[in-house]
């Protein structure tokens, strides 16, 4: 089916490329050179067997290579469950402390730095925007100079969310465990609420655990360059030196110091550029900048002759008169896709929702197809455009003519520009939506710890896993939970995308989780030292899902045919434990059971 995302293995034209250009560590000759006929050698590799990776082959250039063998041994004993992990586990503060850079001040951003404070870190998050909260500020505007997203000279938007948008989770599965989403904030008392609803969490959060002293608004990442020189000799050092050794010297994992360039972008600032520009340096940098803002949007021969209006929902807010009376094709059969069909149905004349893969007749992804509105049709992909006619031609061959706007629901891209060119020097890229080398979804092996990403994974509850990634992170940064041997990661990371390969998970997938996510964020609690989570989230996630296939068109309302109660009750227990649900000084109201 098309809308199955761990089927298919079509990949998606990236018009806008794959990322950064400029270095992000400046190397020595000597092993440029030997970056460079790596990279050539793998190259040769991969034309030959489809399988090399080019960066993972030139990141390893950058750790010792002689405990591979022990290595398998050691992914093999963990995953048989005899050992746990190398790295050791403490709940207590360790004794190291960082000034960190957080890029972003999304939910992910104020995680962070929630975790790196209760660490005993200091850290400063810089987010570009005029408020904290990431995607959940809903901004009006679009990317006017261009609605497909894939001119890379456009002024940016970073919001994607449109203006009827509610949760697709309960409010008490999407919280924050140190903050418990069990009450109302700001009046929308629906269990699935608006984005207001959320934003106005996210600031409650952030006053609860007084995180706004740490945001930087207005205040833009420009690059995040590491200071490789001092570094790079004692890494060299350390990675001459054989395993026991390295792991004895306990600091064998700390990565580089960080030059931090950031640029105002508030209006009222000084016209002079290099006056808002400035220059500061981190131990630490996290990447919190979010992966739903740069649409992936394909590219199709005949798009720029096209008569019609093309757009991708990034820059969809209203069904407005672009939609009404219009015929209108929806690429993309996932959460935008879905929604937005509906949306756009009770305005156009005709929608027809594309899905690739999909055979008409047959039901979408177990969503009944008599859910759908009256004027809503299904069709399989779109394989080409038609100018002449104003027509879409679908995988079945069948066309549509006269079609007034395509609205391409087709997801997001990952992008990382202030990291620049992370790619050419082999520590890290950032192809197909998949993010290597990655140990565990967060660190890259050659710069860990001082480099770390927050919320790459995706279909998943993000704001608990944030928090849960966020504090591993601010252990391994104080030495409380520190990280095992870059190679030893590496080989951890080159297993993970060895064993996406051999599942026929396509690469686009790499950081897709699901069901995983619940055994993922308690692998990462353990290496916290704390116990596993709770299993009521896991439990109204499942329900939650269940309910949506069987009544896509209205699962957040009306009488709940099924019973996520007990879970309920668990999660405000756990709000009450935490001493939240009782807190007389709060005056947030009941949240509606359904
Ligand atoms: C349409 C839509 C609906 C969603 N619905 C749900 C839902 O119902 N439930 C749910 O749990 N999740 C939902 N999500 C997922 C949502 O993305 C996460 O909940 C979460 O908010 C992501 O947080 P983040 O901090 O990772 O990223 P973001 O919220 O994107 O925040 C990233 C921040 O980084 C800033 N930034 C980026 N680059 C820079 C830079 N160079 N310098 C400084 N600042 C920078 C941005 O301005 C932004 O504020 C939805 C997402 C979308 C797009
Ligand atoms: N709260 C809500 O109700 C709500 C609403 C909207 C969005 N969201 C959230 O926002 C995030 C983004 O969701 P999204 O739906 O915009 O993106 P998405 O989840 O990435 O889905 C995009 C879909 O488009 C498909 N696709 C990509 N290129 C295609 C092509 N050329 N032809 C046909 N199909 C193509 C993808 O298939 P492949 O995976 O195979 O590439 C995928 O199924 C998610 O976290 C989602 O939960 C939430």
């Amino acid at each position: 089916m098309g809308s199955d995302e761990s089927t298919g293995d079509v990949h998606v034209d990236d018009p806008t490329g794959d990322g950064p250009s400029e270095p992000l560590c400046r190397l020595t000759n000597e092993r440029r050179e030997a970056v460079a006929a790596l990279a050539a050698h793998s190259r040769r590799r991969e034309m030959a067997t489809g399988t090399g990776l080019i960066q993972r082959h030139a990141a390893r250039l950058l750790v010792s290579r002689n405990s591979r063998a022990w290595s398998r041994a050691w992914s093999r004993a963990r995953r048989a469950g005899t050992t746990t992990t190398s790295a050791t586990m403490s709940r207590d503060p360790g004794p190291r402390r960082a000034r960190v850079a957080v890029v972003g001040g999304g939910a992910a951003g104020l995680a962070a730095a929630r975790e790196l404070r209760a660490e005993g870190h200091t850290p400063v998050v810089f987010e570009r925007g005029n408020d904290a909260g990431g995607v959940w500020v809903y901004d009006p505007r679009v990317e006017v100079d261009d609605v497909t997203g894939t001119d890379p000279n456009r002024a940016r938007v970073h919001g994607s969310m449109y203006a009827s948008l509610r949760t697709n989770l309960p409010r008490e599965c999407m919280g924050y465990e140190s903050f418990p989403f069990t009450k109302t904030f700001a009046g929308d008392d629906r269990r699935f609420c608006g984005h207001g609803e959320v934003r106005a969490y996210l600031a409650a959060y952030a006053d609860h655990h007084d995180i706004a002293k740490d945001v930087r608004l207005r205040r833009e990442v420009l690059s995040a360059e590491p200071i490789v020189d001092d570094w790079r000799a004692e890494d060299d050092a350390k990675a001459a030196s054989n395993h026991q050794s390295e792991k004895d010297s306990g600091d064998e994992t700390w990565g580089p110091r960080w030059r931090v360039t950031t640029r105002s972008t508030g209006d009222d600032d000084d016209d002079d550029d290099d006056a808002n520009v400035s220059v500061e340096t981190f131990d630490a940098v996290v990447v919190c900048n979010g992966h739903y803002s740069e649409p992936r949007t394909p590219s199709y021969a005949n798009a720029k002759r096209w008569p019609g209006l093309q757009m991708h929902s990034h820059n969809y807010r209203t069904p407005d008169a672009t939609f009404k009376g219009k015929k209108v094709v929806v690429l993309g059969a996932m959460a935008s896709g879905e929604d937005l069909t509906r949306e756009i149905a009770t305005v156009a004349s005709d929608v027809v929702l594309a899905a690739r893969g999909f055979v008409p007749g047959a039901p979408k992804n177990d969503f009944p197809v008599a859910s759908y509105p009256k004027n809503a049709t299904l069709k399989p992909g779109i394989v080409e455009l038609i100018p002449e006619r104003s027509g879409v031609r679908f995988e079945d061959g069948s066309v549509e003519e006269d079609v007034d706007v395509i609205l391409y629901a087709t997801g997001y891209q990952y992008a990382f520009p202030f990291l620049s060119d992370a790619v050419s020097d082999g520590y890290l890229s950032a192809v197909d939506n998949c993010v290597s080398p990655l140990y565990k979804h967060v660190f890259p092996p050659a710069l860990a710890p001082s480099l770390s990403f927050i919320g790459l994974p995706w279909k998943v509850v993000p704001f608990p896993q944030f928090e849960t990634q966020a504090r591993w992170i601010a252990k391994a940064l104080s030495g409380a939970a520190p990280l095992p041997p870059r190679r030893e990661m590496l080989d951890d990371a080159d297993a993970f995308e060895r064993s996406l390969a051999s599942n026929g998970i396509a690469r686009r997938h790499a950081h897709r989780m699901g069901d995983a996510q619940f055994a993922y964020n308690d692998e990462l609690r353990e290496l916290c030292g704390q116990p596993p989570a709770g299993t009521w989230r896991a439990e109204m996630y499942a329900a939650t899902g269940a309910r949506k296939r069987s009544q896509p068109a209205s699962y957040r309302d009306g009488p709940i045919p099924w019973s996520d109660e007990a879970a309920r009750a668990d999660a405000r227990a756990e709000a009450d434990a935490a001493g939240f649900g009782t807190d007389p000084a709060r005056d947030e109201v009941e949240v509606k059971a359904a």
